[in-house]
């Protein structure tokens, strides 16, 4: 039997998000630049994002660059954003190809003129796909904070407020989430961390209140299919409850 056989085909979580962690401790183990576990972390991407499609997830989030992630010497920032280009730029005729969509959240704006230009260029041109039923959502999270995420969106609500748009009695979970940059994204079922820390680090703070997490020893650059098949098995042996008790889900 081999690993896929042994999942249930029918509980694939929806949307997968992935914090993308122990590339700078993969790189050291070697004794190699701290960029190398970065430029082998972008092999593993590839291979994620095809074992995603190939897996039946609708949406797959990883997250590449952190609000707090500026604070890195520049020779790494920029080494980043080349690899986020390249990377971009080699992928657009398989993301056609294979019906993934891109799209971004975070603050687009910050990145350099360069990766925004080629991010535009990718997110529209396979926005159409997005509708396709057998298509993968691929979500960068780039520059992306939760907690920057929460205030932009509190102060979109309160400009709507301050324009008679909307009163304070219309503000629900919905409207605010609408605010988000993951608008119209369903919420992570399944949150991923590699390279062993129990962290959520500022990732999907709102949007992963119901997720399950799963944090693996396995390193961003090791990570592969297999591994993904693993967190996939061990989110289908959990029992969601969504404050219900076990014997309510059990009813249901
Ligand atoms: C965390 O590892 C990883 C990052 C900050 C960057 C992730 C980027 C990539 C995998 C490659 C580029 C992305 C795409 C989408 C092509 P770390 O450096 O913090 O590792 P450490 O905790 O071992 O130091």
């Amino acid at each position: 039997m081999n690993a896929k056989s042994e999942l249930d085909l029918n509980n694939i979580p929806k949307h997968v998000a992935i914090i993308m962690d122990g590339n700078g401790r993969w790189a050291k183990e070697r004794k190699l630049p701290r960029v190398m576990g970065h430029k082998v972390g972008t092999e593993s991407v590839k291979i994620i994002v095809k074992a995603a499609k190939e897996l039946g997830i609708s949406v797959l989030t990883l997250y590449a660059f952190s609000t707090e992630n500026w604070k890195r010497p520049s020779m790494e920032v920029q080494a980043l954003m080349t690899l986020l280009k390249t990377y971009l730029k080699s992928e657009l005729s398989d993301m056609l190809q294979n019906n993934i969509s891109l799209r971004c959240i975070g603050q687009m704006e910050k990145l350099p003129g360069d990766v925004q230009e080629i991010l535009v260029q990718v997110i529209n041109e396979t926005a159409n796909l997005s509708g396709m039923s057998s298509g993968l959502i691929l979500n960068l999270a780039l520059s992306y904070g939760g907690r920057e995420e929460i205030t932009m969106a509190a102060k979109a609500v309160a400009e709507q407020c301050i324009r008679g748009e909307i009163s304070t009695g219309d503000i629900s979970e919905e409207l605010f989430s609408s605010q988000l940059y993951t608008a119209g994204l369903p919420d992570p079922d399944l949150v991923i961390r590699t390279g062993g820390e129990s962290r959520l680090s500022n990732f999907l703070l709102w949007q992963a209140s119901y997720a399950e997490i799963y944090i693996t020893e396995t390193k961003w650059p090791d990570f592969r299919k297999g591994n993904l098949i693993e967190a996939i098995k061990d989110f289908q042996e959990r029992e969601r409850r969504y404050g219900k008790t076990s014997e309510q889900v059990k009813e249901n």
